[in-house]
Protein backbone atom coordinates (compact mmCIF):
# COMPACT_ATOMS: atom_id res chain seq x y z
CA UNK A 1 0.00 0.00 0.00
CA UNK A 2 1.62 3.15 -1.25
CA UNK A 3 0.99 6.38 1.34
CA UNK A 4 -1.82 8.29 0.24
CA UNK A 5 -0.87 12.32 0.57
CA UNK A 6 -3.29 15.02 -0.40
CA UNK A 7 -1.44 18.07 -2.38
CA UNK A 8 -2.12 21.25 -0.85
CA UNK A 9 -5.04 19.55 0.94
CA UNK A 10 -6.51 18.04 -2.07
CA UNK A 11 -6.34 21.20 -4.75
CA UNK A 12 -7.89 18.79 -7.67
CA UNK A 13 -11.04 19.60 -5.30
CA UNK A 14 -11.08 23.27 -3.93
CA UNK A 15 -8.83 26.22 -3.79
CA UNK A 16 -5.16 25.06 -2.33
CA UNK A 17 -3.79 25.70 0.92
CA UNK A 18 -7.04 26.29 2.52
CA UNK A 19 -8.93 24.96 5.17
CA UNK A 20 -11.25 23.56 2.87
CA UNK A 21 -8.76 21.99 0.93
CA UNK A 22 -6.92 20.10 4.06
CA UNK A 23 -11.57 19.40 5.39
CA UNK A 24 -11.42 17.88 1.60
CA UNK A 25 -8.24 15.38 2.03
CA UNK A 26 -9.85 14.34 5.06
CA UNK A 27 -12.80 13.44 3.90
CA UNK A 28 -11.30 11.74 1.16
CA UNK A 29 -9.13 9.76 3.66
CA UNK A 30 -5.68 10.25 2.85
CA UNK A 31 -2.83 9.54 4.98
CA UNK A 32 -1.13 12.63 5.01
CA UNK A 33 -1.92 16.21 3.90
CA UNK A 34 1.04 18.35 1.89
CA UNK A 35 1.27 22.01 3.02
CA UNK A 36 3.64 25.33 2.25
CA UNK A 37 4.76 27.18 4.28
CA UNK A 38 6.15 31.17 4.63
CA UNK A 39 6.10 33.45 6.89
CA UNK A 40 4.66 36.93 6.81
CA UNK A 41 5.99 40.57 8.24
CA UNK A 42 4.37 40.25 11.46
CA UNK A 43 5.72 36.73 12.21
CA UNK A 44 2.75 34.36 11.90
CA UNK A 45 3.50 30.89 9.81
CA UNK A 46 1.13 31.05 6.54
CA UNK A 47 -0.18 28.50 4.57
CA UNK A 48 0.70 29.50 0.88
CA UNK A 49 2.61 28.07 -1.91
CA UNK A 50 3.94 30.75 -4.14
CA UNK A 51 6.50 33.67 -2.12
CA UNK A 52 3.74 36.40 -3.68
CA UNK A 53 -0.11 36.17 -3.33
CA UNK A 54 -0.56 37.27 -7.20
CA UNK A 55 -1.65 33.71 -8.37
CA UNK A 56 -3.74 32.26 -5.42
CA UNK A 57 -5.34 35.21 -4.25
CA UNK A 58 -7.05 38.51 -5.47
CA UNK A 59 -3.86 40.64 -4.20
CA UNK A 60 -0.47 41.41 -5.22
CA UNK A 61 2.91 41.56 -3.67
CA UNK A 62 4.88 39.38 -1.70
CA UNK A 63 3.97 37.63 1.39
CA UNK A 64 7.09 38.53 3.64
CA UNK A 65 6.26 41.95 3.01
CA UNK A 66 2.63 41.84 4.11
CA UNK A 67 1.41 41.72 8.01
CA UNK A 68 -1.00 38.81 8.69
CA UNK A 69 -3.99 41.20 8.93
CA UNK A 70 -3.37 42.12 5.38
CA UNK A 71 -3.02 38.42 3.67
CA UNK A 72 -6.42 37.50 5.79
CA UNK A 73 -7.92 40.10 4.18
CA UNK A 74 -7.63 38.34 0.53
CA UNK A 75 -9.80 35.80 -0.80
CA UNK A 76 -7.87 32.60 -1.86
CA UNK A 77 -10.39 31.19 -3.89
CA UNK A 78 -14.21 30.52 -2.74
CA UNK A 79 -13.81 32.82 -0.19
CA UNK A 80 -11.61 31.10 1.49
CA UNK A 81 -8.85 32.49 4.14
CA UNK A 82 -4.94 32.22 3.77
CA UNK A 83 -4.83 30.30 6.87
CA UNK A 84 -2.08 30.33 9.51
CA UNK A 85 -0.28 26.76 10.28
CA UNK A 86 -1.95 26.81 13.76
CA UNK A 87 -5.31 26.26 12.15
CA UNK A 88 -4.36 23.77 9.97
CA UNK A 89 -2.87 21.90 12.44
CA UNK A 90 -6.43 22.04 14.95
CA UNK A 91 -8.37 21.30 11.98
CA UNK A 92 -6.56 18.37 11.45
CA UNK A 93 -6.14 17.46 14.85
CA UNK A 94 -3.86 14.50 15.12
CA UNK A 95 -6.14 12.58 12.74
CA UNK A 96 -3.73 12.23 9.52
CA UNK A 97 0.11 12.87 9.23
CA UNK A 98 1.33 16.66 8.14
CA UNK A 99 4.24 17.01 5.60
CA UNK A 100 5.06 20.73 5.99
CA UNK A 101 7.11 21.99 3.20
CA UNK A 102 9.27 24.93 3.99
CA UNK A 103 8.98 27.50 1.49
CA UNK A 104 11.24 30.34 3.30
CA UNK A 105 14.64 30.51 4.59
CA UNK A 106 14.34 31.04 8.18
CA UNK A 107 11.05 28.93 8.91
CA UNK A 108 13.02 25.71 10.54
CA UNK A 109 13.19 27.06 13.33
CA UNK A 110 9.21 28.69 13.72
CA UNK A 111 8.15 25.70 12.57
CA UNK A 112 9.79 23.22 15.20
CA UNK A 113 8.55 25.44 17.95
CA UNK A 114 4.89 25.75 16.62
CA UNK A 115 5.33 21.81 16.53
CA UNK A 116 6.91 21.49 20.10
CA UNK A 117 4.10 23.80 21.64
CA UNK A 118 1.80 21.01 19.83
CA UNK A 119 3.75 17.93 21.15
CA UNK A 120 3.81 19.11 24.90
CA UNK A 121 0.40 20.89 25.12
CA UNK A 122 -1.68 18.77 22.55
CA UNK A 123 -0.60 15.33 22.56
CA UNK A 124 0.72 15.42 19.32
CA UNK A 125 3.36 12.95 18.25
CA UNK A 126 6.99 13.35 16.29
CA UNK A 127 5.33 10.77 13.89
CA UNK A 128 2.58 13.06 13.08
CA UNK A 129 5.06 15.55 10.95
CA UNK A 130 7.12 15.39 7.79
CA UNK A 131 9.21 18.09 7.17
CA UNK A 132 10.32 19.09 3.66
CA UNK A 133 12.17 20.87 1.34
CA UNK A 134 14.04 22.28 -1.73
CA UNK A 135 16.47 24.28 0.80
CA UNK A 136 18.83 21.53 1.91
CA UNK A 137 20.38 23.82 4.49
CA UNK A 138 16.94 24.67 6.15
CA UNK A 139 16.49 20.75 6.21
CA UNK A 140 19.66 20.44 7.48
CA UNK A 141 18.98 22.89 10.81
CA UNK A 142 15.62 21.59 11.23
CA UNK A 143 17.48 18.46 12.33
CA UNK A 144 19.76 19.75 14.06
CA UNK A 145 16.80 21.62 16.29
CA UNK A 146 14.96 18.28 16.23
CA UNK A 147 16.63 14.95 15.51
CA UNK A 148 13.43 13.26 16.64
CA UNK A 149 11.23 14.93 13.45
CA UNK A 150 11.49 12.97 9.72
CA UNK A 151 12.84 15.16 7.09
CA UNK A 152 12.33 14.44 3.34
CA UNK A 153 14.57 15.99 0.85
CA UNK A 154 12.48 17.53 -2.27
CA UNK A 155 14.43 16.89 -5.58
CA UNK A 156 13.61 17.53 -9.19
CA UNK A 157 16.10 14.95 -11.37
CA UNK A 158 18.41 12.31 -10.31
CA UNK A 159 21.84 13.48 -8.86
CA UNK A 160 25.41 11.47 -9.09
CA UNK A 161 25.01 9.25 -6.02
CA UNK A 162 21.26 8.88 -6.77
CA UNK A 163 19.99 9.17 -2.39
CA UNK A 164 23.07 9.60 -1.20
CA UNK A 165 23.06 13.24 -0.39
CA UNK A 166 19.98 12.52 1.09
CA UNK A 167 21.24 9.89 3.81
CA UNK A 168 23.77 12.83 4.49
CA UNK A 169 21.26 15.25 5.96
CA UNK A 170 19.46 12.09 7.97
CA UNK A 171 16.79 12.29 5.67
CA UNK A 172 14.02 9.51 5.89
CA UNK A 173 12.58 10.02 2.46
CA UNK A 174 13.29 11.48 -0.64
CA UNK A 175 10.33 13.23 -2.18
CA UNK A 176 11.29 13.28 -5.80
CA UNK A 177 9.17 14.91 -8.89
CA UNK A 178 7.82 12.21 -11.07
CA UNK A 179 9.19 12.89 -14.11
CA UNK A 180 12.90 11.65 -13.11
CA UNK A 181 11.75 8.94 -11.48
CA UNK A 182 13.34 5.71 -11.94
CA UNK A 183 14.17 1.96 -10.68
CA UNK A 184 17.77 2.70 -10.23
CA UNK A 185 16.97 5.96 -7.48
CA UNK A 186 14.30 3.74 -5.92
CA UNK A 187 15.97 0.85 -4.91
CA UNK A 188 19.17 2.89 -3.98
CA UNK A 189 17.01 5.17 -1.74
CA UNK A 190 15.75 1.20 -0.52
CA UNK A 191 19.06 0.30 0.02
CA UNK A 192 19.99 3.29 2.47
CA UNK A 193 16.66 2.53 4.11
CA UNK A 194 15.40 5.83 2.82
CA UNK A 195 11.67 6.29 1.71
CA UNK A 196 10.44 7.12 -1.85
CA UNK A 197 7.79 9.42 -2.01
CA UNK A 198 6.93 10.71 -5.72
CA UNK A 199 5.37 14.07 -6.59
CA UNK A 200 2.79 15.33 -7.89
CA UNK A 201 0.63 12.42 -9.58
CA UNK A 202 -2.72 12.99 -10.85
CA UNK A 203 -3.17 10.67 -13.88
CA UNK A 204 -4.78 6.70 -13.23
CA UNK A 205 -1.92 5.35 -15.52
CA UNK A 206 0.92 7.69 -14.33
CA UNK A 207 -0.63 6.37 -10.26
CA UNK A 208 -0.51 2.78 -11.71
CA UNK A 209 2.91 2.80 -12.78
CA UNK A 210 4.29 4.57 -10.02
CA UNK A 211 2.85 1.73 -7.63
CA UNK A 212 4.17 -1.08 -10.40
CA UNK A 213 8.11 0.81 -9.56
CA UNK A 214 7.46 0.07 -6.19
CA UNK A 215 7.27 4.13 -4.69
CA UNK A 216 6.46 4.30 -1.12
CA UNK A 217 3.93 7.65 -1.32
CA UNK A 218 2.20 9.46 -3.90
CA UNK A 219 1.57 13.36 -3.70
CA UNK A 220 -1.49 13.58 -5.61
CA UNK A 221 -4.07 16.38 -6.03
CA UNK A 222 -7.04 13.56 -6.24
CA UNK A 223 -5.76 11.84 -3.76
CA UNK A 224 -8.86 9.84 -3.86
CA UNK A 225 -7.62 8.07 -7.11
CA UNK A 226 -4.56 6.89 -5.32
O1 LIG B 1 6.10 18.18 -1.59
C1 LIG B 1 5.73 17.85 -2.88
C2 LIG B 1 5.40 19.06 -3.68
O2 LIG B 1 4.49 19.83 -2.98
C3 LIG B 1 6.57 19.93 -4.04
O3 LIG B 1 6.29 20.78 -5.08
O4 LIG B 1 5.69 22.91 -6.09
O5 LIG B 1 3.91 21.51 -5.17
O6 LIG B 1 5.45 22.68 -3.66
P1 LIG B 1 5.28 22.01 -4.99
CA1 LIG C 1 4.68 21.78 -1.68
Amino acid sequence: MVTKIGHRGAMGYAPENTLKSFKKALELNVDAIELDVYICKSGELVVIHDDKVNRTTNGKGYVAEKTFKELRALDAGEKEKIPELKEVFDLVNKKVNINIELKATGTAKPVYELIELYIKEKSWKYEHFLISSYNHYELREFNRLSPNIKIGALLTGIPIGFAEFAEKINASSVNLCADFINKEFIDDAHNRGLKVYVETVNDLDDIGRMKALGVDGIFSNFPDRL
